[in-house]
């Protein structure tokens, strides 16, 4: 569905589920955040799809998918994801039985969204398979359509030095294969709980939010930010440029624990 000759995608990102509802992580109920959060989209208007950008399930229990589906479906559009570090990636490729979406190209007016895996299982950090990049090369033609690609993993080091230890370990065959397909016109990821934006050579790379507990930006070791839990709203405009907007929780007990040096 069009909105303002554009097509609308709502970003939501590292839910951190657990197989029973109220368990908590880092002091967070990572449920009953993802409740607040996706509560506050539902007022979004004209939304296409959901991009669930990576650990959504803190412990890769179908239950934890289960209770995301759940939670998400409310919204009323496809849910598409994508495996992080802490879900279990097979439900990737074999989706009998599972809740959400299998892989798919996502075509939505001039646009289309390729959903990458970078998830190595039992590593924090990511790396994109020659598979993955065989199918980025396949389908990110050189076409009408604006490509955008989502991935969990940050391709471009984001400023911290203990997120930057966990990042896509090929970043640089990514970065020569986004070179060379003039259609792909940003990268959009979770992983690092905080939103940021970056421009370069015409490509926007976009992070988000997590639903439940933050990292602070721009620091050498682990640090647990105070900023609310939020969303990402994108919308894809004909001219191939990108509207977004972060929308986080007025208030929520975040009920963070203190002293937590690690993650
Ligand atoms: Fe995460």
């Amino acid at each position: 569905m069009s909105v303002h000759e554009g097509v609308k995608f709502l970003q939501i990102s590292d839910s951190h589920l657990f197989n029973n509802a109220g368990k908590q992580l880092l002091g967070v109920d990572t449920e009953a955040s993802l409740r607040a959060v996706v509560d506050l989209a539902s007022k979004e208007e004209n939304v296409t799809g959901i991009l669930a950008t990576g650990d959504l399930s803190q412990d890769g229990s179908m239950e934890s998918y289960q209770q995301f589906n759940d939670i998400v479906k409310s919204l009323g559009a496809p849910v598409y994801w994508i495996p992080g570090n802490h879900d279990n990636s097979d439900y990737f490729y074999h989706p009998e039985s599972f809740p959400l979406s299998s892989r798919s190209v996502i075509e939505a007016d001039n646009w289309r969204i390729l959903l990458l895996d970078s998830a190595i299982p039992g590593e924090a950090y990511g790396h994109l398979s020659t598979s993955e990049l065989d199918y980025i090369g396949k389908h990110a033609g050189d076409d009408e359509r604006y490509t955008l690609l989502v991935l969990h993993h940050q391709p471009i080091p984001c400023g911290s030095a203990w997120l930057d230890n966990m990042t896509l370990d090929n970043s640089d065959d990514f970065l020569q294969l986004i070179e060379r397909k003039a259609s792909i016109r940003a990268v959009l990821n979770g992983h690092i709980h905080q939103a940021r934006q970056q421009d370069i050579a015409g490509v926007s790379f976009i992070s988000t939010p997590s639903t439940c507990f933050q990292f602070t930006p721009d620091t050498e070791e682990f640090s647990l930010d105070t900023r609310m839990p939020g969303y990402r709203r994108l919308i894809l405009m004909q001219d191939g440029s990108i509207e977004t907007e972060v929308v986080r929780l007025k208030s929520f007990d975040l009920n963070l624990e203190p002293k937590v040096v690690g993650y």
